[in-house]
């Protein structure tokens, strides 16, 4: 369950960003899922129990694979935030993974939600599927670190991976309401993109997806 030795140092925090280099045992799993959880995204509320989430974080290939979960860890080894990052290959292999991580939950309607969202947002981004952009999954920081930095340093930092695999676009999504996160974007260059267009089974709150050009 150990980080990758070769971080980066957040500066001024003592914080180190890493990689795991290997699937999370139990307990990180959890707080990862917990990190997860309490981010905005209304769906795995109201769909996932918080224990289905940890399965999700622990699915060998899923979209929260270890090797995309970027973690940050203070002194003590305690998690402190997490961003996991998915390389937007193509449509169908998106759907591929989902239905397994699915199908390895037992959550169908993971799989009618998810499928559905995807198939919008292949739609509107049809441009960018397959041109390997990278979609920013979910960015957290525990709530007793929030304000400190940190959020802007892992974005960063995933820019820069984003640049060196030569993608040309970052996207992302955020809820209307969720006025903090939208600021961070924005500073960071982030613009609006068209939005999604209402599903019923997807969500009852407006979110704003947003793009980088890298
Ligand atoms: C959104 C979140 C990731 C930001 O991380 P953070 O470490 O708290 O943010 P930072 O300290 O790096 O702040 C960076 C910038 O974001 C802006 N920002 C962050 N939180 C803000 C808030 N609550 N209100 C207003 N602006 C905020 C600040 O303007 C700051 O820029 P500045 O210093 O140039 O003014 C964090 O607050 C969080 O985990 N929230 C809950 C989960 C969530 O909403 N995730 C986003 C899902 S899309």
């Amino acid at each position: 369950m150990g980080a990758s030795e070769s971080g980066e140092l957040i500066a001024g925090s003592g914080f180190m960003i890493s990689t795991l280099d290997s699937p999370p045992g139990r307990l990180l799993a959890g707080q990862i899922a917990q990190l997860v959880y309490s981010a905005e995204f209304p769906i795995y509320k109201r769909v996932l129990h918080i224990e289905d989430v940890v399965k999700l974080v622990r699915c060998p290939f899923g979209i929260y694979s270890f090797a995309t979960v970027k973690t940050v860890f203070d002194a003590s080894g305690q998690l402190v935030a997490i961003l996991n990052t998915r390389l937007l290959t193509c449509g169908s292999s998106i759907l591929t993974q989902l239905r397994r991580d699915a199908r390895y939950l037992g959550v169908p309607a993971l799989l009618r939600v998810i499928a559905r969202s995807i198939w919008y947002r292949t739609k509107i981004y049809g441009s960018l599927e397959g041109d390997g952009s990278w979609h920013i999954e979910h960015l957290a920081v525990c709530p007793t670190l929030q304000g400190q930095g940190v959020g802007r340093a892992l974005l960063k930092y995933a820019e820069e991976e984003a640049k060196t695999a030569s993608a040309p676009t970052m996207t992302l999504e955020v809820l209307s309401s969720n006025v903090g996160a939208k600021r961070l974007y924005e500073r960071q260059g982030f613009v609006a993109a068209p939005p999604e267009p209402p599903s019923r089974f997807w969500r009852q709150e407006a979110s704003q997806y947003m793009i980088k050009e890298l």
